[in-house]
């Protein structure tokens, strides 16, 4: 018996998980962790070392020899540590994100990133947010959620994001890669992004983030009366 619950979050990229991820954890005194920020990292450690990506055995080496930190800023945010150093903002790179999702296909990384992902979760209290969360790393979490929304509006949010670091992007070429990355995560073999059959699916389009993390919330209190 776990002292605190896990709560999962899985969905496609850009349907607000983060956002709500980190809302939530703030308000609940849960560590908020963003699995897909070890993938990013992985991912960045590669692109800089030159190693071909279609290599997943290589790949895989990397993945077990680098050592990747999530640290809680003061905002309620992460600042991810690569080796010691800090590459919170060159993660977010188009580069990594168009690059990632070949990245993470490979099966060597993510064993080695579920391990971490579940030594982090072990005393519980946390906000996990992902993909894969509610069927592969938690599979045991008491509340799982599978936030979604139309890929019109996840193009939108990721441009707002994009164009916030200056970095601007028709709405046609993010929708394109929004789907792209739908696609590949979606069918590739290991672990691809599913709903769990108890997670509760939550579209997201038209709620704002208070919105959505007050339904999860209704569920993390309730789970926590139960037990
Ligand atoms: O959530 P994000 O866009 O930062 O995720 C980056 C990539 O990592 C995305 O293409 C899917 C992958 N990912 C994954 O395969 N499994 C996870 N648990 C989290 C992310």
């Amino acid at each position: 018996m776990i002292a605190k619950p896990y709560v999962a979050i899985d969905g496609p990229a850009g349907a607000g998980k983060s956002t709500v991820a980190r809302t939530l954890a703030k308000k609940l005194g849960f560590i908020y962790i963003d699995t897909g920020a070890m993938y990013r990292a992985v991912t960045l450690m590669a692109l800089r070392e030159g190693i071909d990506l279609q290599d997943q055995d290589a790949l895989s080496q990397l993945a077990r020899a680098v050592s990747i930190e999530l640290l809680p800023d003061q905002n309620g945010g992460l600042r991810v540590l690569l080796n010691g150093d800090d590459v919170s903002e060159d993660i977010r790179s188009q580069q990594v994100s168009q690059n990632v999702s070949l990245v993470a296909m490979a099966p060597g990384v993510r064993k080695r990133l579920v391990e971490l992902q579940r030594a982090m979760a072990a005393r519980g209290g946390v906000v996990m947010e992902g993909r894969d969360i509610g069927t592969v790393v938690l599979p045991e979490a008491p509340v799982k959620i599978f936030l979604t929304a139309s890929y019109q509006e996840r193009a939108r949010r990721r441009r707002e994001e994009l164009a916030v670091k200056g970095d601007i992007i028709a709405q046609e070429q993010m929708e394109k890669e929004i789907m792209i990355r739908d696609q590949l995560d979606s069918t590739r073999a290991a672990d691809p992004l599913t709903q769990a059959a108890d997670a509760v699916p939550i579209d997201s389009t038209s709620f704002s983030v208070n919105e959505v993390v007050d339904l999860i919330m209704a569920r993390v209190t309730a789970e926590e009366e139960r037990s």
